[in-house]
């Protein structure tokens, strides 16, 4: 279920390749496996595939020639950006074809009054964030995968991130998108208008998508206001109790808070061994918070006003200064590849109703170890959201049964099973515990009517049958 291992590519007829190889050019119709095998991989290393073929086109007209073609060949297509998604949802699992948007990568139409821009699907996050601040803006999404992540797979799977508390997730950035549909109709919407009732909001539908209804080529992407003085309190606590209280102490005397997340002790500990970095206290705490305040006044007042009314601190380190911020976020930013370096984990990212969020993150290691007794658990993510990501080493990436334990544990307590990173291949037999069997059948008929000829990702959140 969970491909972890090697899988053929399916051979594609010699006259699809040429016609796929005439729309793109040679140079970006790949072939061969060692050039494909980094599309075909995730970034953890637990999902991997074979691509028939790899193709990179050059812009929404090309990408409706491949898919147009694709349909009528009845080759599946998976549309990939960056390959940071942790679901295994932007990988050929079953050999299909690899649809990559990199090139699409423009920044355009910068409106320096309205603060908005157009991005293409295959600019990063970073690129955005840059061409934003260049223009006296800011783009309200950041992620640790920032450098690679792209427009299109950030929408595709409406990514959250580190700033989700303030500026919501990425459906909130969308004024509009162009798409090329599995229809192969090319639709675009991208005048921008604050407000437009006109008709179903398809920018908001084909956000969160994961690459199943349309190849998103570009996205008119509203901006906001910088806020360039910042703040950043590292927090020990004593129990999970006591920091997740404090979170929502600090959440609501801090109006300019931008980010606010929990690690524990054993994450710390590791991304300081991987990275030979010194432990941040002298103490070891089980629980810290790291909070951002960001303002366009000095911060500080107000950070330290709040943490004075927080009783349950162990320890506190501020920083104000970039240097000494970055090193503080390096602890929790770290934890990604430092988990990465024990083996492929099994990455699950859940949300949880705020009265059971501090019993989830106590009790799920020994839900876990119920059925794993030697695995090890990592919990941290983003507190202020609600969103735990619990990370499970020492499982073969293919046993599925800590992944099934961990999902039914968040949602019997009335929380969700994908907060931020999707659904992908690797909870698809799981979406029937946050959705109805009504509302599977309403996805099914949009997929219908959207993607009728069922290229693109048919292998992705829709559970099979
Ligand atoms: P890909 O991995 O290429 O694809 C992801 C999905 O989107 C796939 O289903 C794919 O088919 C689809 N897709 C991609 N491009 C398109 C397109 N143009 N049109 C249609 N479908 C498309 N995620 C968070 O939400 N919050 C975080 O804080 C966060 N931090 C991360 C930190 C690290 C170090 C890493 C490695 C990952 C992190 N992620 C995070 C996960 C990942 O970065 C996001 O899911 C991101 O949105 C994926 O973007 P991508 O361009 O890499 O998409
Ligand atoms: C994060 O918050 O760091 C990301 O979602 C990545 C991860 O879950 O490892
Ligand atoms: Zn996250």
């Amino acid at each position: 279920m969970n491909a972890a291992s090697e899988i053929p590519p399916v051979a594609i007829d010699s006259s699809v390749v040429a016609g796929l190889r005439s729309i793109v050019g040679w140079a970006h119709l790949l072939e061969d496996p060692d050039v494909t095998s980094s599309y075909a991989t995730d970034w953890t290393g637990r999902f991997k595939g074979a691509a028939s073929v790899v193709v990179r086109p050059a812009n929404t007209g090309e990408v409706a020639q491949v898919i147009a073609l694709c349909g009528e060949a009845g080759i599946a297509v998976v549309p990939q950006g960056g390959n940071t998604g942790l679901v295994g949802g932007g990988v050929p699992l079953a050999g299909e074809a690899v649809l990559s948007v990199r090139r699409l990568s423009g920044i355009t139409d910068i409106d320096e009054r309205s603060g908005q821009l157009t991005a293409g699907a295959g600019a990063t996050i970073a690129e955005v964030q840059a061409a934003a601040l260049a223009a006296g803006w800011a783009y309200g999404v950041d992620l640790g995968s920032r450098d690679s992540a792209t427009v299109g797979g950030t929408i595709a799977t409406n990514a959250g991130g580190l700033e989700v508390l303030r500026h919501g997730a990425t459906r909130a950035q969308l004024l509009g998108v162009e798409a090329v549909l599995g229809s192969g109709a090319v639709v675009a919407h991208m005048g921008g208008l604050m407000k437009d009732n006109t008709g179903y909001d398809l920018a908001g539908l084909l956000c969160g998508s994961e690459g199943t209804l349309g190849v998103l080529t570009a996205a008119r992407l509203r901006l906001v206001p910088p806020s360039p003085e910042r703040a950043v309190a590292l927090i020990g606590f004593a129990s999970t109790e006591s920091a997740v209280a404090s979170a929502f102490i600090l959440r609501r005397a801090l109006p300019d808070l931008q980010s606010l997340e929990l690690f524990q002790h054993d994450g710390l500990d590791l991304v300081c061994r991987t990275t030979g970095t010194a432990h941040p206290f002298a103490t070891p705490y089980p629980v810290y918070l790291l909070a951002e305040v960001a303002a366009q006044r000095d911060p500080l007042p107000a950070l330290a006003e709040a943490l004075d009314s927080v009783t349950a601190i162990g320890d506190v380190a501020v920083a104000i200064d970039s240097v000494r911020r970055s090193q503080l976020w390096r602890y929790r930013e770290g934890h990604t590849e430092a988990i990465n370096t024990l083996g492929a984990p099994h990455k699950l990212d859940v949300t949880l109703p705020a009265p059971v969020l501090a019993q989830f993150i106590d009790r799920v290691p020994g839900v876990v170890r119920r059925v794993a007794p030697r695995a090890q658990v990592w919990l941290f993510g983003h507190v202020g959201d609600g969103n735990v990501h619990v990370n499970v080493t020492g499982v073969p990436p293919d046993d599925a049964l800590v992944d099934q334990q961990v999902l039914v544990y968040a949602a019997s307590l009335g929380g969700s099973i994908s907060a931020e990173h999707g659904i992908g291949t690797a909870k698809r037999p799981w979406l029937h515990l946050n959705r109805s069997e009504a509302e599977v059948a309403a996805f099914r008929c949009i997929k219908a009517a959207l993607d009728p000829m069922g290229v693109l990702n048919p292998n992705v959140l829709l559970p099979p049958g």
